[in-house]
């Protein structure tokens, strides 16, 4: 890839409530390329865009996502007066004016993900390009690959969750694994994100990502560290 991607994280997160279509629409209104959020599926079976596996932080609610119906979440305030999106209703906000990056949060979102991709390309003139699709969750992601849906995977690599317990990168390195799923790219923390690992993933052939940098001097640092693109909850500042 030749040019350098600016992602909104969460949407427009430094400026609105994250994960929400406030923040999406403001993304988009201040020039991002790409918007990540982030998807888990609740008790009534519909993918929703939210962060945390709980409503607890980001809305005024308690309690954990799969054990609530769509309506009970859509009773919550997200920030701003806002209510938790469900992925259909991003999308349809976001309508192809930038790419979506979507990160698979748990298990059992590759299933309903897939399905409405499919659904947003055969019938809303979306294509599958539009799409990246992302995970630290090495088995969900593969579950996605096996889908064979043609659209571009990334490799999330954090702190604390290096894959290192996961049964299947026990046995590769992660861009081994990446390899595996013949993924696009890979979207190191920047904790993790020395120049070496993002030489090394660049010279296998990935596009390298960084996440989450807010900062105008780590900007600079990781621009020129030579990566494809970075997170930020200021994608103006990018
Ligand atoms: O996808 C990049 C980044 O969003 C991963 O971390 O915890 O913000 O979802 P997190
Ligand atoms: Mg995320």
């Amino acid at each position: 890839m030749d040019t350098f991607i600016k992602i909104a994280h969460r949407g427009a997160s430094g400026h609105e409530p994250e994960n929400t279509l406030r923040a999406f629409e403001k993304a988009i209104e201040l020039g991002a390329d790409m918007i990540e959020f982030d998807v888990h599926v609740c008790k009534s079976g519909e993918a929703v865009v939210m962060h945390d596996a709980t409503v607890d932080r980001t809305t005024n609610g308690k309690g954990e996502i799969v054990g609530k119906a769509l309506k009970e979440l859509k009773s919550l305030d997200a920030g701003k007066g806002e209510k938790i999106p469900t992925l259909e209703e991003v999308l349809n906000l976001i309508d192809r004016k930038t790419k979506v990056n979507i990160e698979l949060k748990r298990s059992e979102t590759a299933e309903p993900v897939t399905k409405i991709i499919h659904n947003y390309v055969l019938n809303k003139d979306w294509s599958y390009d539009d799409f990246l699709v992302s995970s630290s969750d090495f088995a969900e992601l593969k579950s996605f690959f096996d889908k064979k849906i043609p659209v571009k995977l990334g490799v999330i690599i954090r702190k604390g969750n290096s894959g290192l317990k996961n049964i299947i990168f026990r046995k590769y390195s992660y861009l081994d694994f990446a390899k595996s799923i013949n993924a696009f790219s890979i979207h190191f923390s920047k904790f993790l994100a020395s120049s070496k690992r993002i030489k090394e993933a660049r010279r296998q052939g990935f596009s390298v990502f960084v996440w989450t940098v807010n900062s105008e001097s780590e900007i600079k640092k990781f621009k020129a560290r030579k990566t494809d693109g970075i997170f930020s909850d200021f994608p103006d500042r990018l």
